[in-house]
């Protein structure tokens, strides 16, 4: 099972070396755009872009009408790289695949990794809109065995047993917090701990609850498997979860989201949290 799943080390090699035949971007930082947050990708200049499905060795889309997009540009001159759409447990695909992308982005040169996800508000204090600066994880589908490390241990790219307690860059969460000030963003910047789920069922009422008391500040389906691999390579690694809806906590609740307001709101806060990425890119420092 694994070693069909589990690209090796060549043949990430080989994507790598594909990709930047074909672009003069050299990038160091490396964006995974989440859902209805892609707006990002349009943000670099010099773009040249590629179909997932045109990558050797890259996971396909299969599902949805539009496909997903590696895009290579700058940002104010920084060299980037950005996955406009990412891979889901959800889809069906194994975690290797979903994760395999991290290991190119390694490969290209990226040294820093910035994930963005939509998810659900199990903290009573946040607000749909919020923008939440991930500090930490429960990987619920680690514990039930499946980790994207789990199979041989490839040590070109890391070691068997990689450390997860400095996962989140502290210091590019302080760079965060220092650029929501500086644009205003105050009153709606956030941090917690990013709970994932397998999905593609939204959580029951009983199992929001669960989580809530487990730590957990906001719900989704994706980010942490990406950051583990990323993480296991030696990349720095920054997350953002849009809360775009309150998880359902209470049985008596007759409270109903406002479909509409979640959109709106949503919406407007996509281009807000794409700014405050664009402006940390521009202060990140690199060797
Ligand atoms: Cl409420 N749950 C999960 N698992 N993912 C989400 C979400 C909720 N809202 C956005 N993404």
């Amino acid at each position: 099972m694994f070693p069909e799943a589990n690209k090796g080390y060549e043949d990430c090699k080989a994507t790598a070396d594909w990709l930047l035949a074909q672009t003069d971007v050299r990038p160091t930082v490396g964006i995974v755009c989440g859902s209805g947050l892609g707006g990002l990708a349009d943000m670099l200049k010099d773009q040249v872009a590629f179909n997932y499905k045109d990558i050797p060795n890259f996971p396909q889309s299969t599902v949805h009408g539009h496909a997903g997009r590696l895009v290579f540009g700058t940002l104010k001159g920084r060299p980037c790289v950005c996955m406009q759409g990412r891979f889901h447990l959800y889809e069906g695909y194994p975690i290797q695949k979903i994760t395999l992308p991290m290991r190119i982005f390694k490969l290209l040169g990226v040294e820093t990794v910035m994930l963005t996800n939509a998810a659900g508000g199990l903290n009573h204090d946040f607000k749909v809109g919020d923008i939440m600066i991930i500090k930490d994880h429960l990987n619920m589908p680690g514990f039930a065995g499946n980790n994207p490390l789990a199979g041989p241990n490839d040590e070109r790219f890391g070691v068997r047993f990689p450390c997860m307690s400095d996962a989140y860059d502290r210091e590019l969460q302080q760079l965060a917090m220092d650029v929501g000030q500086e644009l205003g963003y105050g009153d709606f910047l956030k941090e917690g701990v990013y709970c994932v789920l397998g999905g593609p069922s939204f959580e029951t009422i009983a199992e929001c609850r669960m989580l809530h008391k487990l730590g957990a500040d906001a719900v989704g389906m994706s980010t942490a498997h990406e950051v583990i691999v990323a993480r296991h390579c030696g990349m720095r690694v920054f997350a953002l979860s849009l809360i775009t809806n309150q998880a359902v906590m209470d049985y008596d609740s007759e409270e109903k989201a406002n479909h509409e307001e979640v959109l709106q709101t949503g919406k407007q806060r996509a281009e807000q949290l794409e700014r405050l990425v664009f402006t940390m890119v521009t202060k990140i420092e690199h060797n």
